[in-house]
């Protein structure tokens, strides 16, 4: 059975793991980087690239010592290659082919959304291809067909803001604390989901796209209103975002056309709301739902080494130039969403 080691610095999270081809997570190692961003109120590229920097090594090492394995053992070395934070990832990128170089083993160039994407296999070995996908994270926000490794046909996009970007901003307008999305889903445990009427952008809309750009504009006005409770804000903000995520997934289940299953992942796939409400729409259609563990979701080493090995049992593998890249969409011939900005 193939054994890879997986590295990750796309953004925030320094992470190594060891992972089989049949789905055993040897080890998996992660640094957070929180406490050095939080003066700033969200990850700062250059602050990141230098934590990145000090903390991989020893993450890896650690992770090979957690697995009992040298790097001898391992079959092939996949790290993250983009999209993300360019510093960081050429940090992961450029250990990653040092390592390979030194050791002598194919070096795998994971795409951070095809790691994601593929994560919830990693946790669930029932879970076959065809799936569609909701990807949610701080940078991307998307409805895919999941039709294989290598495979995604993407059915939507957001339009401006990703739905953690959304709830990152949320956080800071309402001072809730960093990282934004957990402070926001803890304060909305607190809050009454009814208590602040905001928007819901793009619901009832024929395209399954998003946007959260005015959403966010709605907490600043209902904060400077002055009269509300922040954990209702909170909690009104993060019903909003549900609601708009089912929304657009129930119209993209009803277009895929007898979807398979309905699957979510990504940092926001974290979120207790949104599985539980995306958990609700799937049984309503009659689909298997999966989502991964919660610590699946969120930036991780696994997740990359999972897609190594399936990349890798794939037979792809990467030359030592492969270039990191700062953005990199999943499918390079979707369409550009209609009023979108530059995101892919
Ligand atoms: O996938 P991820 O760890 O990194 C990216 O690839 O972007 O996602 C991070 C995003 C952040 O915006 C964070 O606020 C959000 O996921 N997030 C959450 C929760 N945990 C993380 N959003 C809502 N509720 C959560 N519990
Ligand atoms: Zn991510």
């Amino acid at each position: 059975m193939s054994l890879i080691l997986g590295i990750e610095s796309s953004c925030d999270e320094t992470a190594a793991a060891l992972v089989t081809g049949d789905r055993a997570i040897l080890a998996h190692r992660l640094a957070g980087q929180e406490e050095a961003h939080r003066p700033y109120g969200g990850v700062v590229p250059e602050i990141a690239a230098r934590a990145h920097v000090e903390m991989l090594m020893p993450l890896v090492e650690s992770a090979l010592d957690d697995a009992g394995a040298t790097l001898s053992d391992v079959d092939a070395i996949a790290a993250t290659a983009g999209p993300g934070l360019i510093g960081g990832v050429m940090v992961g990128l450029v250990t990653a082919k040092a390592l390979a170089m030194a050791a002598g083993k194919p070096l795998i160039a994971v795409n951070h959304l095809e790691g994601h994407a593929l994560s919830p296999r990693l946790a669930d070995p029932a879970l076959a291809y065809p799936y569609l996908l909701l990807l949610v994270s701080g940078g991307h926000c998307q409805l895919l067909l999941v039709e294989g490794v290598g495979a995604y046909r993407r059915l939507a996009t957001t339009i401006d803001d990703a739905a953690g970007e959304a709830f990152d901003k949320t956080a800071k307008l309402l001072d809730l604390g960093f990282p934004g999305g957990p402070a926001v889903e803890k304060a909305a445990m607190r809050g009454d989901p009814r208590a602040v009427k905001l928007p819901r952008p793009l619901v009832g809309t024929t395209e399954p796209h998003f946007s959260f750009a005015g959403l966010k504009s709605a907490v600043l006005r209902a904060r400077d209103a002055g009269i509300h409770r922040p954990e209702d804000i909170a909690a009104s903000f993060q019903q909003a975002v549900v609601d708009c995520l089912i929304d657009r997934t129930r119209r993209a289940i009803d277009r895929a056309d007898g979807a398979p299953a309905l699957v979510v992942a990504g940092g926001v796939a974290a979120n207790r709301a949104v599985r539980g409400a995306l958990e609700v729409l799937a049984a309503e259609h009659g689909l298997p739902f999966a989502a991964p563990p919660l610590w699946l979701c969120t930036d991780n080493a696994a997740m990359i080494a999972w897609a190594g090995a399936e990349r890798f049992a794939a037979g792809h593998v990467d030359p030592l130039d492969v270039p990191a890249r700062a953005r990199w969409p999943l499918d390079p011939d979707a369409e550009k969403a209609r009023g979108a900005g530059v995101k892919a």
